[in-house]
């Protein structure tokens, strides 16, 4: 009989519940959590059913005590490089929440972690499986003329004021971007291929005085043979779909909208979809990407989302921040 993997989890807010429903499916044991709010490790223990467990708050010395295999990073921003770091210093596989990092500083040291580290390291971009947009990857294997896509969403300032790192640039990095627009521009990236330049511009016009990052977000990315556009507003007056449009080098415009995929306007059987922990989000993933993230480990394969592949779209929005109008190159 196979033999789990004993996680651990740091952080024990909102997306937790996601990691922890994931980790049971795929067969692991769920061995710890750490929280700096004992309440958060309290609270998601009794939420989700987790039994007995040992809580910390702090995260090194659950690593240094518990011993885990993996764990799961699922706090702040900011946080996510040093944890990253302080699991692949102890060979303890890693799975991050996005984004991966929030500055090319950053980046550089958990380049050179993993230099040293056996371990492996995930990335939770999970729309990657979204079977609607797992077909567009497959069917954009041709080359992609032209893309673009758009993030129109709502997040107010009682969104803002749920937790003290949002909407500011130490802590949350970024704004749209970096947070709600960061899978979109991810899977843009994933159907055209590595863009090498962008311009763009980012604003923050109505969350003024709300939060310091941009609310609002357009950009021109020029990639190998295509070009595409991109748009993220968390200013919108509610929540629309998330689409993404793009042209295939065989002439057919194809259009993923959340559960629609059409090509050349005419509807393509969509793969059914489900709630997650009863919440109304957008697909499965998380599900279906930690036991992806299992097998890999289980089998010795490296994980393909992994540190590289998460880089690329924090790569991306760094650059756009950078830009301020000016065609730049998208750093290494
Ligand atoms: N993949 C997705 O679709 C998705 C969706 C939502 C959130 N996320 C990501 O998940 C992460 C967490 O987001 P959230 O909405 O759950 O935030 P949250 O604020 O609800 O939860 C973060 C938790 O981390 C804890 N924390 C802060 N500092 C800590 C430390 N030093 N040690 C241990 N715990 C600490 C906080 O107390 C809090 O409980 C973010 O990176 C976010 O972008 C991803």
């Amino acid at each position: 009989m196979k033999q789990s993997l004993r996680v651990a989890v740091i952080g024990c807010g909102a997306i937790s519940g996601n990691h922890f429903a994931a980790i049971r499916e795929a067969g692991q044991e769920l061995v710890a959590l750490c929280d700096i709010l004992p309440s958060r490790t309290r609270g998601a223990i009794q939420k989700y059913s987790l039994g007995e467990l040992p809580c910390f708050t702090d995260y090194i010395e659950m690593l240094d005590t518990v011993k885990p295999d993996a764990v799961h990073i699922c706090t702040p921003h900011y946080l996510h490089a040093p944890m990253c770091i302080a699991a692949m210093e102890r060979d303890i596989h890693v799975l991050c929440e996005k984004p991966l990092c929030i500055s090319l500083e950053q980046l550089k040291e958990l380049r050179e972690a993993a230099r040293r580290s056996r371990s492996q390291v995930g990335v939770c971009l999970q729309n990657r499986y979204e079977p609607n947009m797992r077909r567009l990857y497959e069917m954009s294997r041709e080359g992609v003329s032209a893309a673009c896509g758009y993030v129109t969403w709502k997040r107010d300032a009682a969104y803002y004021g749920s937790g003290t790192w949002r909407g500011t640039w130490d802590q949350e990095g970024g704004g749209v971007m970096i947070n709600q627009a960061l899978h979109t521009l991810d899977l843009m990236q994933w159907i055209c291929g590595m863009p090498t330049r962008v311009s763009a511009r980012t604003f923050t016009d109505h969350l003024a005085g709300v939060i310091e990052v941009e609310d609002t977000a357009t950009a021109r990315f020029e990639g190998e043979g295509n070009v595409f556009t991109f748009f993220a507003t968390v200013a919108a007056g509610g929540d629309f779909p998330v689409s993404i449009q793009a042209r295939l080098a065989t002439g057919e415009l194809m259009q993923v909208e959340n559960y629609q995929f059409t090509c050349n306007y005419e509807p393509l059987p969509s793969a059914s979809q489900g709630a997650v922990l009863g919440k109304s989000v957008w697909g499965m993933g998380h599900k279906w990407l930690i036991a992806d993230f299992y097998d890999h480990i289980e089998n010795g394969i490296p994980f393909p989302i992994d540190l590289e592949e998460g880089s690329k779209v924090v790569r991306m929005i760094l650059a756009m921040y950078a830009s301020n109008g000016a065609l730049v190159d998208i750093p290494e």
